[in-house]
């Protein structure tokens, strides 16, 4: 089965004076998704932002809101990403002794339910509660901060996910060190989901956006030839 490709935008490396501009943006130049990393100093060594600013940019696209939350614990704050308007909400399976209920919890709240992996996770993880997840992030970076390098040994990690999706519904995405060179890589392995932060926003305005996702849509098409 093929799922269809999206290109997520990661907007913590977009400009935060003018977050709505830069949402309606990259919309605008094409992008699926748009990918909202939220940290909280103490799951991750940083802070970003919280429900409150989701729930300003949501007027700004109809763009699906994929909600990665690096938080713990998470289920506190369930919903009010919920609320923000978050279609997809994240969690790390590493945040929390009870991820089956906070997937639970995700559901009951209508919302999509998602597993974050940090890279030394394994796969296995999932094995007894693959039927409660509407997604899976592979981190193919140490969670905390954009810019990094793609971890090469991850592109195996992706394979086995895809293996344990088989033909279930359900999203694979890949976060951290997306390119144009490494998007291939990434669908080669069976992802459909690309966040991409600082590569989309070094640019700034339209037109550059624009280029960028093409030429990361064409390259993870030729992944996935
Ligand atoms: C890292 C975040 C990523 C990050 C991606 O903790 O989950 O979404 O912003 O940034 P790049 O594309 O720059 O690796
Ligand atoms: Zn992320």
């Amino acid at each position: 089965m093929t799922r269809p490709l999206a290109i997520a935008p990661s907007i913590l490396a977009a400009n935060f004076a003018k977050l709505g501009q830069e949402v309606t943006d990259v919309t605008a130049a094409g992008a699926e998704w748009i990918h909202l990393d939220v940290m909280d100093g103490h799951f991750v060594p940083n802070i970003s932002y919280g429900p409150s600013v989701i729930k300003a940019l949501r007027p700004f696209t109809q763009a699906v809101f994929d909600c990665h939350l690096m938080i713990s614990p998470a289920d506190p704050y369930l919903e009010a990403f919920a609320d923000a308007g978050c279609d997809y909400i994240t969690v790390h399976a590493e945040a929390g002794p009870h991820l089956h209920r906070s997937l639970q919890a995700i559901r009951a709240l209508g919302k999509k339910a998602g597993v974050a992996l940090n890279p030394a996770t394994p796969i296995s993880a999932l094995e007894n509660i693959i039927g409660d997840i509407d997604l899976i992030l592979i981190m193919s970076v140490n969670p905390g901060f954009g810019g990094q390098k793609f971890i090469p040994a991850i592109s195996a990690k992706i394979a086995q996910a895809n293996m344990l999706i088989g033909d279930r519904p359900i999203q694979l995405e890949v976060d951290g060190g997306i390119t144009p060179e490494t998007a291939r890589i990434a669908t080669a392995a069976g992802a459909n989901v690309l966040v991409a932060g600082s590569a989309i926003f070094k640019g700034d305005g339209v037109d550059d956006y624009r280029k960028t996702i093409d030429t990361l849509r064409s390259s993870a098409l030729e992944g996935r030839r």
